[in-house]
């Protein structure tokens, strides 16, 4: 999702705006620009595509000012075309902007009937004409600001830099992120943390309706009222957090491997490893013997680990759970009287539908917890209880390793919650636990079969479409299997309950669809292999993953196996998502993709 950067130096800048939209660009993004001031006036350099190339305008076109706005932008309103990449420029000023202007329609008719010619077809264009003519009218620059963001509707975070004005930015937020950080005679902008690692590590985070003025010296932040605010200064820890690929191709690849250690560095602020009992890490203090309902929701990968989390809930802990996509909770209406606990689950604490989520709980007066991987994001200052997993910066699109920590906080918790509520012995808890630490060893094992899964992956890189079944514990994966492939790769790919299989799903196959089975030898292994069978007989193209008791059962002659370590049940979904990682990840390298930032994809959604 679109990133923003601002510099107030005394030293040129351009290179500085690029190097710190390169730490942003995980996000996601299609086009990419900068502004300065060059000789008293406003100069932008915009390229479409990935940074390199606005780098090689910059190579061509140096510029030397001390101030600059910059801006990597995932398109919504207009294609990702040069005219539509930010900054959005007039005669006056210059503007960059994440989030989405609702009522931009409305205004854009507004002030084309006023005879303002526009250039774009973005959002953000009318931004810039709005304040610009706050500014003709006589305004100074942040009072013209303030005018025209009472006019907006929608989510943004806003920042400006004026013509011929190399003293001052303005920045600006409401419903998306923006923070400001103090350097040594400059000062910055950005849209996290991670855009200002390379310059300072004292960060402010705005607040909601907040307006920034930053000069050299420093920042004076209003909210949203006008009144001057102080906001707390933070030191960030994103600057030891700034990650390379080491030896790997691809950041994907890195992650995948990096969860034997991070599941493990999860799974002790869950577990004391110690004495083996469950405890809450220290920002949550949820006491679960009064939780009988609870109401699960996230987006995306992390919605398939809250389902995974309702297994584990129910089963564990016998507290019943209501699971919502985050884009679709607020807009059921479902009772939430009954409800004693709202779960989130969150790798990046960013993504607008969870946050939305969050608040629509907070609003019905519901106590709400996060699983949530980045600890200085909104979502984690704006929940009650943080349940931090402890993954480390996850920069490739795809997630990994967030969604491991993230079912291994849930299961640990789960079990957390069954002793609170008496359904679980203390002898069991211990039981449980000496389980859980087996996940790192079991996981280590699971990446042994990377050259196997390499393999299969060739043949996968041939098709169009692809399967992927799932019974109980394993049907969450069959939906993260296929997601994990079709983000990366661009095949089709549908997961479904194995048990589904014969209520439609059936009618796809033939020899040309490779099916994805996974089926540990569990409780529900017999009635997943009857289903395997339905798909041998059709011709399917099939792909177990089981164990070798499941191996043995011989469920079908001529199933590619892959044959995974032996677990209790609780683990099947952490170890089990390794080789659907690296079927994703081997298939997407054959085809030659951007594995690392798919095409059309944000890593943070930032927008509804
Ligand atoms: C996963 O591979 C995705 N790219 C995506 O579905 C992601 O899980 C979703 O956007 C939610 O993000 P979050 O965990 O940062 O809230």
């Amino acid at each position: 999702m679109c990133g923003i950067i601002g510099i107030v130096s005394s030293e040129p800048v351009a290179e500085r705006l690029i190097d710190s939209l390169k730490r942003l660009e995980y996000r996601g993004y299609d086009s990419a620009g900068i502004a300065t001031i060059e000789n008293g006036s406003l100069s932008r350099l915009r390229a479409e595509g990935k940074l390199i190339n606005l780098t090689n305008k910059l190579a061509e076109n140096p510029r030397l000012g001390t101030i600059g706005i910059g801006h990597t932008r995932w398109a919504t309103h207009g294609g990702p075309s040069e005219p539509n990449a930010h900054p959005h420029q007039t005669k006056l000023l210059s503007v960059v902007h994440n989030g989405i202007i609702e009522n931009y329609r409305e205004l854009r008719s507004e002030l084309e009937a006023d005879g303002t010619v526009f250039e774009s077809q973005t959002d953000t264009e009318t931004v810039a004409h709005l304040v610009t003519r706050e500014m003709s009218s006589g305004r100074p620059p942040k009072e013209a600001v303030q005018q025209a963001l009472a006019r907006l509707e929608g989510a943004f975070s806003l920042a400006f830099l004026f013509d011929g004005d190399e003293s001052q930015l303005i920045g600006a937020r409401r419903g998306s992120p923006l923070v400001v950080g103090d350097g040594d005679g400059e000062t910055f902008l950005g849209s996290d943390a991670i855009a200002l690692s390379p310059f300072t590590d004292r960060i402010r985070y705005l607040e909601e309706g907040d307006l920034a003025v930053l000069t050299r010296h420093c920042i004076d932040v209003f909210d949203e009222l006008g009144n001057p605010v102080d906001r707390a200064v933070k030191r960030s820890t994103s600057k030891s957090h700034y990650v390379d690929k080491g030896n790997y191709r691809h950041f994907m690849l890195k992650e995948i491997y990096e969860q034997p250690e991070v599941i493990g560095h999860t799974l002790g602020s869950f577990v004391d490893l110690t004495t083996g009992k469950t405890r809450l890490p220290a920002s949550a203090s949820i006491d679960f013997s009064s939780v009988k309902r609870m109401a699960l929701s996230a987006c995306g990968t992390g919605f398939y680990a809250a389902l995974v989390g309702r297994y584990y809930f129910e089963r564990y802990a016998r507290i019943a759970c209501d699971l919502d996509v985050a884009s679709e909770f607020r807009y059921r209406e479902s009772p939430l009287e009954d409800v004693d606990l709202a779960l989130f689950v969150s790798q990046s604490g960013e993504t607008a539908d969870t946050l939305a989520s969050l608040r629509h709980a907070k609003a019905e007066g519901l106590q709400t917890a996060a699983i949530v991987n980045v600890d200085e994001s909104t979502i984690a200052r704006e929940t009650d209880h943080v349940l931090p997993t402890l993954a480390g910066p996850e920069i490739g699109v795809a997630s990994t390793k967030a969604f491991t920590c993230q079912l291994m906080a849930l299961a640990a918790l789960s079990i957390r919650a069954g002793v609170a509520r008496g359904r679980i012995s203390e002898a069991q808890e211990m039981e449980f636990t000496k389980t859980l630490q087996e996940t790192p060893r079991l996981v280590n094992e699971a990446l042994h079969l990377e050259d196997q899964i390499d393999q299969l992956s060739r043949e996968m890189a041939t098709k169009k479409h692809a399967l992927f079944l799932g019974r109980g514990f394993s049907y969450p994966l069959a939906l993260e299997g296929a997601l994990k492939l079709k983000e990366i790769s661009y095949i089709h790919a549908e997961g479904y309950a194995a048990g589904e299989l014969k209520h439609g799903p059936i009618a796809l196959i033939d020899d040309t669809m490779p099916v994805v089975v996974i089926a540990p030898h569990d409780r529900s292994f017999e009635k997943t292999a009857s289903n395997v069978q339905e798909v041998a007989a059709r011709g399917g193209d099939i792909i177990l993953l089981t164990d070798r008791k499941g191996a043995e059962a011989k469920v079908v002659d001529e199933a590619h196996t892959i044959v995974m370590p032996r677990m209790p049940e609780i683990l099947t979904p952490i170890v089990y998502s390794i080789p659907l990682q690296l079927l994703a990840y081997h298939t997407a390298v054959q085809m030659g993709t951007d594995v690392d930032q798919p095409r059309n994809l944000a890593k943070s959604v930032t927008v509804e």
